[in-house]
């Protein structure tokens, strides 16, 4: 193994008691330190605030090497899995952890279909939420909403049904959280369009003769895929964390999208655009690296940095292509400004000391915002996208959590720096 002791265990001693905490190795990356004995034995809690190197479960989807840039799902490299296959094919593997065979992809595109209803209150609801409302948010409300109309167990085989489900509806969903915002009527379905085509055909089909451009299909296809699954990023931890629970799986993917809502996580594809909107020129970057660069400025770069990788994203790389694809075929590869400005700034910072000695580099969301607005989507749908594509990882984590014997209520320990006793006189 890498870089890791030939030691298979940890023995830690305080005073007389002591515990052998066993090292369990992965098929790759980090070996895991079993700490369970620590709190048995010693009666002692870790402390890992921000959980930055803790491993809170056993997984076989998706596994990340963020210092070597690596993301591979169920074994294959992201890069692969989006030149060669689809978004529905994605989730196929996704959830059943191999490529489907041209059989499979067709029964598994008709079941997406036969799940692709929305009752007819759930409009209600969209038309209910004030003209104001942030389409994540309107997301989140309606997500929920769906355990009204459809089976709520957690356990499967409902959470399989609940999973088609939530995977064949979140593109309703998302279409009618945009038409709500420009008071658009909403679009039904046409099973006739592939899975990617329909999302378009929703979102802005108002001409029942509409046809998306191919390469905006294709496009929009691998957003869906370099979204797809992350490991135990924060909104999938969050989608873990309440499946234990035993709460109904739509509950689940509603918290997965309200962690994924935040400017630190997936709100960055939005925050990412306006930041590069508010930058306005190639003469300004200097500017606002300085800003990003002062602890005392909260100015951040935003789509630069991860948690994980401190490499090149190897989604932003493939995201950096679609871009220029996608421009190329309006015209604007060229000229698009903030396609300009967000090259400019990457070339700019790689060539920084503090971006270079704190491994800073662009991540999914630097190039994704530029892609999603040249194919003609507003920026305040930008998450929603993002929650859309997620879907699949969320469901497919909470199926593995719920198969997994050893995997109980998640419910971590603390610190406790408060008051001691004392007494209401
Ligand atoms: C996603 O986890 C996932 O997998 C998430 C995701 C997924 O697919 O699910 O990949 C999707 O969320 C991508 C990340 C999107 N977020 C952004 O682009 C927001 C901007 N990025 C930063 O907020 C930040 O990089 C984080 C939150 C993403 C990660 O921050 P960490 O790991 O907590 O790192 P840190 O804050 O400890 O930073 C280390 C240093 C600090 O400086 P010093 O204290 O050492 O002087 O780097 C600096 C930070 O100030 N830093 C940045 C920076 N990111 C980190 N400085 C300027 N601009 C930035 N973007």
């Amino acid at each position: 193994m890498d870089n890791q002791s030939d030691a298979k265990q940890i023995d830690i001693k305080i005073g007389n008691r002591s515990a052998s905490c066993p090292i369990l190795e992965g098929n790759e990356g980090h070996c895991v330190l079993d700490i369970k004995k620590i709190a048995q034995e010693l009666d002692i809690f870790t402390l890992d605030e921000g959980l930055r190197s803790t491993a809170f479960c056993k997984s076989k989807i998706t596994f990340i090497d963020g210092e070597k840039g690596i993301l591979l799902h169920r074994g294959y490299p992201i890069d692969q899995l989006v030149s060669k296959r689809n978004y529905t094919e994605i989730c196929y593997l996704l959830m059943h952890g191999e490529i489907p065979d041209p059989e499979q992809t067709k029964s598994f595109n008709l079941n997406l279909k036969q799940h692709q209803y929305l009752a007819p209150q759930l409009e209600k609801l969209f038309l209910s939420m004030p003209d104001n409302t942030h389409p994540m948010t309107m997301l989140m409300s309606s997500t929920c909403a769906l355990a009204s109309c459809n089976r709520t167990s957690s356990t499967s085989p409902d959470l399989q049904l609940a999973a088609m489900e939530l995977i064949s509806n979140m593109p309703i969903l998302a279409a009618m959280c945009y038409r709500r915002s420009v008071n658009k009527s909403f679009i039904a379905p046409n099973p006739e369009l592939s899975y990617s085509e329909n999302f378009l055909y929703m979102m802005f089909g108002d001409n029942p003769s509409y046809q998306a451009n191919p390469t905006l299909t294709k496009a929009i296809d691998h957003i869906f895929t370099l979204h797809a699954d992350h490991e135990q990023n924060a909104s999938t931890a969050t989608v873990r964390l309440a499946g234990s629970t035993g709460t109904n799986p739509y509950s689940s993917i509603a918290a997965g999208i309200a962690a994924l809502a935040g400017p630190a996580h997936g709100g960055a594809n939005e925050a990412a655009l306006h930041m590069l909107e508010e930058i306005g020129s190639v003469e300004q970057i200097d500017t606002y690296l300085e800003k990003a660069k002062d602890s005392n400025d909260p100015f951040r770069l935003m789509g630069f940095g991860h948690r994980v990788y401190k490499n090149y994203d190897p989604r932003a790389k493939v995201m950096h292509k679609t871009c220029h694809d996608v421009l190329d075929t309006i015209g604007e590869a060229d000229s698009n400004p903030l396609f300009k400005i967000a090259s400019a700034l990457e070339k700019i910072a790689a060539e920084d000391e503090y971006f270079v000695s704190r491994k800073l580099y662009p991540n999914i969301d630097f190039y994704s915002g530029i892609t999603l607005n040249a194919i003609g989507i507003p920026t305040n749908m930008f998450t929603v996208i993002f929650a859309l594509s997620r879907t699949v990882g969320w469901v497919s984590h909470l199926i593995e959590m719920n198969n997994d014997p050893d995997q109980g209520l998640i419910r971590p320990r603390q610190l406790y720096i408060g008051n001691t006793q004392r007494n209401d006189k």
